[in-house]
């Protein structure tokens, strides 16, 4: 099964939602076919491709809304091109918002795992990465179960207020329960600023205590990020020469490599 792989922390406002626009264009730039799949209610990953007004039109039943709803949609009726080359979305809607319950556990298992069935049901892709709400109801644990990898990305600051805990419970429970393979990939530093000291003790707290769990490569602070949002573009194809568009280069290649056990991830263009 080619790699999904969540994008995942309770906490707000770190990068999850950037990090899947960036990096789902340098990795189509790669030759790799993405599918990204905005799995949060708030619908930022469609906003930022889609734009805002677009974004609020779409019918729900278009979306991951009627995965949740268990409409069991075709992928053809939920998956359209994204508007960047090579990457295909599943929009978000605001309309998955009355499926993202609390105590996702005690859900029934056919909510808990309707994500997973509809990507069986999915192919053509080298690589699925899915965009969470930041908190732990129903939609990041039918993430997390439909996945065969997690990613958390994390500000490094007070890391005891980053939301790490609460992630690793919900992983220990999805791993206990209905997905046992459910790998981590590597908590990602997004946003960071060398000149900070805090960042760089933070940094440094986050090695000593995860080791190489904490991925090499960090996302900077950089105004380009959003502007290239702005522009509906993924940082790669707006300001490919940058080193923002760098940093993202490395991050696809330090998490491709990670996933270069996975037997669909082919360094070939497709
Ligand atoms: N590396 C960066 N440098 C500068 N600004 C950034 C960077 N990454 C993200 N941002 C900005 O920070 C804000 C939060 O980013 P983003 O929406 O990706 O976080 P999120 O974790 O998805 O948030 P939420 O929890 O609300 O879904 C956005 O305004 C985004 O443009
Ligand atoms: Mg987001």
């Amino acid at each position: 099964m080619p790699p999904v792989v969540t994008l995942l922390n309770q906490k707000g406002g770190v990068g999850k939602s950037s990090t899947c626009h960036h990096l789902a264009g340098t990795l189509a730039l790669m030759g790799r076919r993405v599918l990204l799949i905005d799995n949060d209610p708030q619908s930022s990953l469609t906003q930022g491709l889609w734009g805002p007004t677009h974004a609020r039109c779409i019918d729900p039943a278009e979306t991951v809304a009627a995965i949740y709803r268990g409409e069991e949609p075709f992928p053809d009726q939920v998956i359209r091109p994204s508007g960047v080359p090579g990457v295909d979305l599943l929009a978000g809607s605001r309309a998955a918002n009355d499926f993202n319950l609390p105590r996702p556990q005690d859900q029934p298992y056919e909510a808990q795992t309707c994500l997973r069935e509809f990507l069986s049901g999915v192919d053509g892709y080298d690589i699925t990465l899915i965009d969470c709400p930041p908190n732990l109801c129903l939609c990041s644990w039918a993430a997390l179960v439909a996945s065969t990898h997690l990613v958390v990305p994390l500000q490094a600051e007070d890391y005891g207020a980053q939301g790490i805990m609460d992630v690793q419970d919900s992983v220990a429970m999805v791993q206990a329960g209905p997905n046992p393979d459910l790998a981590l990939l590597g908590y990602l530093i997004t946003m960071f600023a060398p000149r900070k000291t805090v960042h760089r003790l933070y940094e440094q707290q986050l090695r000593d205590l995860y080791g190489s769990d904490v991925l090499a490569t960090m996302i900077p602070h950089a105004a380009e990020y959003p502007e290239a949002i702005a522009y509906r573009k993924p940082i790669v194809n707006h300001k490919p020469k940058g080193a923002a568009a760098k940093a993202v280069r490395a991050l696809a290649d330090e998490l491709l490599s990670r996933l270069s056990d996975a037997p669909c991830m082919k360094r070939e263009v497709a």
